[in-house]
C-alpha cells in the first residue's frame, strides 16, 4: 500500500478509536452525570452555575466529533447533507461548545497557565470556523477548507490532550504539571499536523477537482490531502 494511504488510514483509524472511546467514556453525561468521575470530583467546588454549563458544553462536544468525520471523510457526496451537517458543526460549536468551554476555561484545573491554554485552544478554533464560513461567502472553497480543517484540529485537542495526559501520567509527571503542560501540547501538536496536512497536500496536489488558481478561490495550489468531500459536489 502507498505510505500516504497507510498514513491516511492509521489517522482516521486513531481519530475514529478516540471518537468512539470519548463517547463511551462521556455517555454518564447522557444518564446520570452523578456516575462521572470528573463531574463528582469537581461539582461541589464549582460554582453553582458548572453544571450547568458543562453539560450543554459536553453534548455539543459529542454532536461535533460527530459530525467531523462525516464532513471530512469522503462518505457523503452530496452538497446539501455535506451543508447541512456543516451548519449542525457550526451551531453546536459556535452556538455551544465554544462558549461553554471558554467559560468553563476559567474554572479549569491547571492553574492559570492550563486556562490559558484552554482559553486560547477555544478562542483560536472561534476564529478558525469564523474564518471558515467566511471564506464560503465568496466561494473560497479552499481558504474554507484549510480554516476548517484547522477548526476540527482544535476539537480534536479534546482527544490528544486524553493521550498527552496519560503519557505523562505513566511517564511520572505530577498532576500539577501533567495537566496544564496536556492542555498546551495538545493544541500545539494538532495545529503542527493540520498545517503539515495542509502545506503537504499544497505540493501533492495542486489543481484538485479542476481547480484553478484564477478561480475565486484565493489561496490558490492548494487543497488537503485528505479527500474531503467539496461542497461544490
Ligand atoms: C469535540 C470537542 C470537545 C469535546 C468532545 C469536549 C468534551 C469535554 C468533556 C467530556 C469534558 C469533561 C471532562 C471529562 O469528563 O473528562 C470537558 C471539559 C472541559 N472542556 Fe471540553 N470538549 C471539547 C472541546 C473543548 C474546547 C475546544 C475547549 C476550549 C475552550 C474545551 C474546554 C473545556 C474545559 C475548560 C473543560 C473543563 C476542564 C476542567 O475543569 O479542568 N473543550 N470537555
Amino acid at each position: 500500500m502507498h505510505t500516504k494511504a497507510i498514513l491516511y488510514t492509521l489517522f482516521w483509524t486513531l481519530v475514529l478509536g478516540l471518537t468512539g472511546l470519548l463517547l463511551w467514556n462521556s455517555r454518564g453525561y447522557v444518564s446520570d452525570p452523578e456516575t462521572v468521575y470528573f463531574f463528582r470530583e469537581r461539582i461541589d467546588t464549582s460554582p453553582e452555575v458548572w453544571k450547568s454549563i458543562l453539560i450543554p458544553h459536553v453534548m455539543a462536544g459529542m454532536i461535533c466529533l460527530l459530525a467531523g468525520p462525516l464532513l471530512f471523510l469522503p462518505l457523503i457526496k452530496n452538497g446539501r447533507v455535506h451543508a447541512g451537517l456543516g451548519i449542525l458543526y457550526a451551531l453546536s460549536t459556535l452556538g455551544v461548545m465554544l462558549p461553554t468551554g471558554i467559560w468553563l476555561s476559567f474554572y479549569a484545573h491547571g492553574g492559570w497557565i492550563g486556562r490559558l491554554g484552554f482559553l486560547i485552544t477555544g478562542s483560536g478554533m472561534f476564529v478558525a470556523t469564523i474564518l471558515g464560513l467566511w471564506a464560503l461567502r465568496d466561494l473560497q472553497i479552499v481558504s474554507h477548507r484549510h480554516w476548517m480543517m484547522r477548526s476540527y484540529a482544535l476539537a480534536l485537542s479534546a482527544l490528544s490532550f486524553r493521550i498527552v495526559y496519560v503519557t505523562g501520567y505513566t511517564l511520572g509527571l505530577s498532576y500539577e504539571v501533567n495537566y496544564p503542560l496536556s492542555t498546551w501540547l495538545s493544541t500545539v501538536i494538532n495545529l503542527v499536523v493540520v498545517e503539515i496536512m495542509i502545506r503537504r497536500s499544497a505540493t501533492l496536489n495542486p489543481h484538485p477537482h479542476g481547480e484553478r488558481p484564477d478561480e475565486k478561490n484565493h489561496i490558490p495550489h492548494t487543497h488537503v490531502s485528505l479527500p474531503v468531500v467539496s461542497v461544490r459536489q
